[in-house]
């Protein structure tokens, strides 16, 4: 009998799975968080590989830009004349070994790019992979952690940016504030966790065993900087809800002094994070929760469990509330659709896909959706807008129009001091320790 064994493939490895997501996220436009949750699920990988694999993903695509100028120094031909998976395998590596504060064994990371174009079947490409990484392992500059943000230019280079957005960054928070927003951006990111109960001593005991402590400025939220937030939303249940802190705080603002009864329309309900928490902020206030997409609302629908007083109901609101539901309402939440340049830290892709046309695409939405929203807010109701952007274009630009076109309506000051300029407030990751937002608070005076 022929005993020949099975050709063996090399056992999946954390930098193997990281290379294919990179691959389906860069070259082919899948979802960073996405595309890692149904890999990871799927692979055999555990714990702290599980844990590595994330950072050389989220990793590599942050810091695309100076991966490939790294790349490209050395490659006669170019990143291009390689197929994308050998791509993404150099650039992960090339990410592993240009990675600040973390110095790795160079060789072990060359030698497992090596294998792994022999594991893909470019063995061909075996002899550059090896000679480049091991240029870049001599020669390369490590990223830098506080990017020069003394033009555009260098902003772009040194934060990973695309010029566009560098330039609108240096307008909006000027050369210090620009570099130190992108070194929290680019640095690593905090979970956030909303309390959905009164804090117990059971609670208090996970969260200091966990290294879970207190938002500095908003209430009822908890920051978790390392370990695995999965772990512990399972381990806390309904406890708890991962929800960054600036979201908490629009949801917070929004029913700030409210009536206990009153009537909410969250426009632009999406998941329902906002919704649910506005529900469990005033349980006996009535919440209609509407959106354009209904496979969303199955999500939220799931996620709320049961508030008696939320509803979801699907609508395109560019056409106001659906059919009976039109108010008036006490307060109207507009969590608009926007270009999501807030998040870059959590979604590093966002940077490399946004244009500068994306911008006007969606202030013209969220300009109608303003439009068409705000006529069923009562007299004295409050109305909430908000974007997870800080692009003038998509939050100050949009609501200052819009208070030069209404004179019913007026600012309504936000809590907590501020020095920027008005309509609204700019949360950042350097200065709130938030996503990136805009929200404004205005009242219907007539
Ligand atoms: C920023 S997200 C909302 C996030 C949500 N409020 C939360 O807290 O999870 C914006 C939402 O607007 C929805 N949307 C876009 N166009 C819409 C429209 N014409 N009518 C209603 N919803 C719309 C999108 O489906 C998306 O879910």
């Amino acid at each position: 009998m022929n005993a020949t064994p099975p050709s063996a493939s090399p056992p999946e490895s954390a930098r193997s799975l990281a290379a294919r997501v990179v691959t389906r996220v860069v070259d082919e436009g899948a979802f960073s968080s996405i595309t890692l949750r149904y890999q990871l699920a799927a692979s055999t990988l555990e714990g702290r590989d599980r844990g590595f694999t994330t950072e050389l993903v989220y990793g590599t695509v942050t810091w695309l830009t100076p991966i490939d100028e790294a790349l490209e120094a050395w490659m006669t031909q170019g990143l291009g004349s390689v197929p994308p998976l050998a791509r993404a395998v150099l650039r992960v590596a090339t990410y592993e070994l240009l990675r600040p504060n973390r110095p790795g064994a160079a060789h072990a990371v060359v030698d497992e790019a090596v294998s792994q174009m022999h594991a893909i079947g470019l063995g061909r490409i075996s002899g550059l992979t090896n000679a480049v990484l091991r240029k870049i392992a001599r020669f390369g500059a490590p990223f830098a952690a506080h990017p020069d943000a003394s033009s555009a230019a260098t902003l772009a280079t040194s934060g990973s940016l695309p010029l566009w957005i560098a330039e609108r960054l240096l307008a909006a928070r000027g050369p210090e504030g620009a570099a130190a927003a992108m070194a929290a951006w680019n640095g690593s990111s905090a979970t956030h966790l909303r309390l959905r109960v009164p804090l117990t001593d059971v609670l208090r005991e996970t969260f200091t065993a966990e290294g879970i402590e207190p938002h500095r400025t908003v209430p009822g939220c908890f920051v978790m900087r390392s370990g695995s937030a999965i772990k512990v939303a399972l381990q806390l249940g309904d406890d708890v809800a991962v929800q960054d802190a600036g979201a908490q705080w629009i949801g917070l603002v929004a029913a700030e002094g409210l009536p206990a009864t009153a009537r909410i329309w969250d426009v632009c309900a999406g998941l329902g994070s906002k919704a649910v928490h506005l529900a469990e902020l005033l349980p006996q206030a009535q919440v209609l929760a509407t959106d354009l997409h209904a496979h969303k609302l199955n999500a939220a629908r799931k996620a709320a469990g049961t508030l008696p007083g939320l509803r979801f109901l699907q609508a395109d609101a560019t056409a106001g509330p659906p059919g009976d539901e039109a108010g008036p309402y006490d307060l109207i939440l507009l969590d608009a659709p926007c270009s999501g340049l807030g998040t870059i830290g959590r979604h590093p892709e966002v940077r490399w896909r946004r244009t500068p046309e994306d911008l006007t695409a969606t202030s013209t939405l969220q300009r109608r959706l303003l439009e068409t929203s705000a006529p069923h807010l009562a007299v004295g109701g409050r109305l909430v807008y908000a974007v997870c952007s800080w692009a003038p274009e998509e939050g100050r630009e949009v609501i200052r129009d819009f208070l030069a076109r209404h004179a019913d309506f007026a600012e309504e000051p936000l809590p907590g001091e501020s020095d920027q300029e008005l309509p609204g407030r700019l949360l950042f990751p350097d200065t709130n320790d938030t996503d990136g937002f805009f929200v404004a608070r205005l009242r219907r005076l007539c």
